[in-house]
This record gives structure tokens, sequence and C-alpha cells, in this order.
């Protein structure tokens, strides 16, 4: 059974560091995407103090789908280049959003929101997998530490579906 541990560090990225050596633990071994994706989302969401909202969008192969999360009901289907997450999966590129409201284009799901960060994950062969999005309801809750720190826990998320 796995034990999530209270992450008391000093630090941010010290608490980014314990929380991917826990991630890794809770994922290894095993390589199904939604029994994967549904750990990872737990154990972020409730490691990480002011987050409403913790998940993957998974790519269909044409627009991104809402899969395994921590938080209130999401919007289910999420355009390419549509909102944070679209943009995240359409360039490429880690989408770190001090505040939502300043973000053209951004979905609100939870009027909660206001701070987000998305993340896409890209298979060894180039494919699109989907994104990873944390949203807080506390603006300027997300800074450098936390694109770095979630960027390593989203590797140690692909690295484990890989076996
Ligand atoms: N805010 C996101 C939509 C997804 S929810 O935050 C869960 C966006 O703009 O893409």
């Amino acid at each position: 059974m796995f034990e999530l541990k209270p992450l008391v560090h000093a630090s941010k990225r010290e608490h980014y560091d314990e929380l991917v050596r826990q991630a890794r633990g809770l994922l290894a071994g095993e390589r199904n995407l939604i029994a994967n994706a549904a750990n990872f989302a737990a154990v972020v969401f409730h490691s990480l103090p002011e987050l409403n909202w913790a998940g993957f969008y998974l790519f269909d192969g044409n627009e991104l789908v809402v899969g395994p999360f921590q938080g209130k009901p999401a919007c289910i289907r999420i355009a390419l280049g549509r909102g944070v997450c679209g943009t995240a999966a359409q360039t490429r590129e880690t989408q770190l959003v001090r505040n939502v409201n300043a973000f053209d284009g951004h979905i609100a799901c939870d009027a909660a929101s206001q701070a987000e960060i998305v993340v896409p994950l890209i298979l060894p062969d180039g494919r699109l997998l989907g994104v990873w999005d944390v949203d807080s309801p506390v603006i300027d809750r997300f800074d450098e530490d936390d694109r770095a720190g979630m960027q390593a826990l989203c590797a140690v998320f692909m690295e484990a579906l890989r076996g």
C-alpha cells in the first residue's frame, strides 16, 4: 500500500524533489496509462498547497479530452490552440500563467481558478499524448520553480509508461 507522506521541506525545490521521488515509487512497475494518470493526479493534488484542480487532458488524434483528475468536474473537450491547455499542446511548450485573467482565451472551467501551469506530454516518437494541467485559486501561486517541478514530475510520468 502506498503511503502518502507529509512533505515538510525548507524550500519549494526540495519539496518537488521529494514529490518526484514519491511519484516515481508510486508509478514503478505499472505501465497502464489510466491507472498511472489517476494515481499521479492524486499524489500531486494532495501533496501541494493551494491547488483546486490537477489532471490530464489526453489527445484523441483530433482534440484534447479530459482524463483522470482531482478537483471539480471540468470542460470535456478542448481544441488544439484553444485556452491554456490547447496552447501548450499546439506549441509543445509549458505554459506558466500567473494570472489567468490576463491570458487571452483562457477557458474557465472552474471560476475559482486564478493561476495555471500546463505541461505538454510528448511520446518518444514525437506524438502528442496530451497535457498535464494544474490550477490554483491564488493569483501568482506558480513561479519558475513550479514550472521546473511540474516538468520533472511529468518526466517521471512519461518514463513510467515506457516501463
Ligand atoms: N483553464 C484551462 C481549461 C482546463 S481547466 O483549467 C481544468 C484552459 O484554459 O485550457
